[in-house]
């Protein structure tokens, strides 16, 4: 199989960071693999690494100037702008974040990005003061809200001396980042046209004003579904209950706190081309949740009655009007896995049941191992991260779309 970063045209903006003599080895790494690349010089980055050790590496003219004579009579800024297929800021500094959020068009590079009409990555780096500092986190929010993609700093030793969030990512993780970026960008066609529609995260089930019922999950799986989705071109809509997490850019979110809720936003999105709930939907609310606090009264414990809440995945599983093509469920199971995912398949009448172990730290953390679990068998799939797990079920909705046109 080609290389997918073969033949790619990558303009590199290296901003004035101490970081910026990784970028040496980033280039070097990408040439290897067959990437074009033509850099953009900052003076803050010329601080740092020198014109002739960018042009050697890159094999191409490097460009500093925005008054440059000669590379301005074929309009350099707006040609680099255009000609390349992704524009990658690393080191972005804070400085650079500020004026790219603003639209400040001071130099070459702040130029060429307010004239690019193509995808742009940052790479941030900077003291974990300023990184956190609301001005600079201000800043990300709105460039990520503008679609920039954003390769988030790490935590380390700073150049500064002190310790935190502000260390640029490694040089491996940036190339993984590119990689995403193109693997995703070969893929955004594949669903184009098709709808579905993602529950995730818990419910909360209300006793009174202040209290509620509500589980540990976190909604970082069904989150990551929706975006495998959307990168695949679909239209998305996530119903979600309550998270920390972002809203994705390019999904059409419903925030839903309870059950029922969710139930209804759920049933409105359709007709879809398939549902995947995520969601660990509470089992039962709280009969006439008290609209006053319940007071705590010495000796007195208050009793909840619980009422069974509706089951979405059954319900949408069973449609009569509008039954997705393909309803996908999860199952968390502390034991029998397989056997209960089984089990669940028939009694919910969905076509895949997604079955994990939660025994361990799979509520709330970052990484998940699953079976996935439909009438032709079972199919286990390595421990990896939920975003990893999302894009091979992406991929796997994709082949089922494909071969059941
Ligand atoms: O066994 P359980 O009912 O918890 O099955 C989990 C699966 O059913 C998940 O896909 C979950 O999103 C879905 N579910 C639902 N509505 C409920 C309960 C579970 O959609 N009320």
């Amino acid at each position: 199989m080609a290389d997918i970063l073969e033949n790619r045209k990558l303009l590199l903006i290296i901003g004035g960071g101490i970081a910026a003599y990784k970028c040496l080895d980033l280039i070097r790494r990408l040439k290897e693999r067959g990437v074009e690349i033509q850099a953009v010089l900052t003076g803050g980055g010329g601080k740092f690494v020198t014109p002739l050790s960018l042009s050697s590496l890159t094999e191409n003219k490097v460009y500093q100037d925005l008054f440059s004579l000669t590379d301005e009579a074929e309009m350099g800024h707006i040609r680099l702008s255009r000609e390349n297929d992704l524009i990658l800021v690393a080191p972005a500094t804070a400085n650079m974040m500020a004026k790219m959020a603003n639209g400040i068009s001071d130099n070459l590079a702040t130029t060429t990005l307010l004239a690019t009409n193509k995808p742009v990555m940052i790479a941030p780096t900077m003291n974990s003061q300023m990184w956190g500092h609301p001005a600079t986190q201000h800043n990300l929010n709105v460039l990520k809200e503008r679609g920039t993609l954003i390769i988030p700093p790490a935590d380390g030793d700073l150049a500064c001396g002190e310790v935190g969030t502000g260390r640029l990512a490694e040089v491996d993780e940036i190339i993984s980042n590119i990689e995403a970026f193109f693997l995703s960008s070969e893929n955004s066609n594949l669903l184009k046209g098709k709808s579905f529609t993602v529950t995730a995260g818990p419910t909360y089930e209300a006793i009174d004003p202040v209290r509620y019922l509500a589980n540990h999950s976190s909604g970082k799986q069904g989150y990551a579904i929706a975006k495998a989705l959307r990168d695949y071109g679909a239209n998305v809509t996530l119903v979600s209950g309550p998270t920390n997490l972002e809203p994705p850019a390019g999904i059409r979110i419903l925030n839903v706190t309870s059950a029922r809720e969710m139930m209804e936003a759920t049933e409105n999105s359709l007709p879809a081309d398939g549902v995947v709930c995520v969601a660990a939907v509470a089992d039962w609310h709280v009969n006439n949740p008290q609209r006053q606090k319940i007071k705590k009264r010495p000796g007195a414990i208050p009793t909840l009655e619980l009422i069974e809440n509706p089951d979405i995945l059954k319900s949408i599983s069973n449609h009569k009007e509008h039954r997705p093509r393909l309803v996908i469920g999860f199952a968390a199971e502390t034991e029998n896995v397989t056997n209960h995912a089984q089990n669940k398949l028939e009694n919910k009448g969905c076509d895949w049941i997604v079955a994990n172990d939660i025994s361990g730290d799979v509520m709330g953390g970052d990484r998940n191992q699953v079976q996935i679990v439909t009438k032709e068998g079972v199919s286990e799939w390595p421990y990896q991260s939920k975003v990893e797990v999302a894009q091979q079920l992406a991929k796997q909705i994709e082949d089922f779309f494909k071969d059941n046109k």
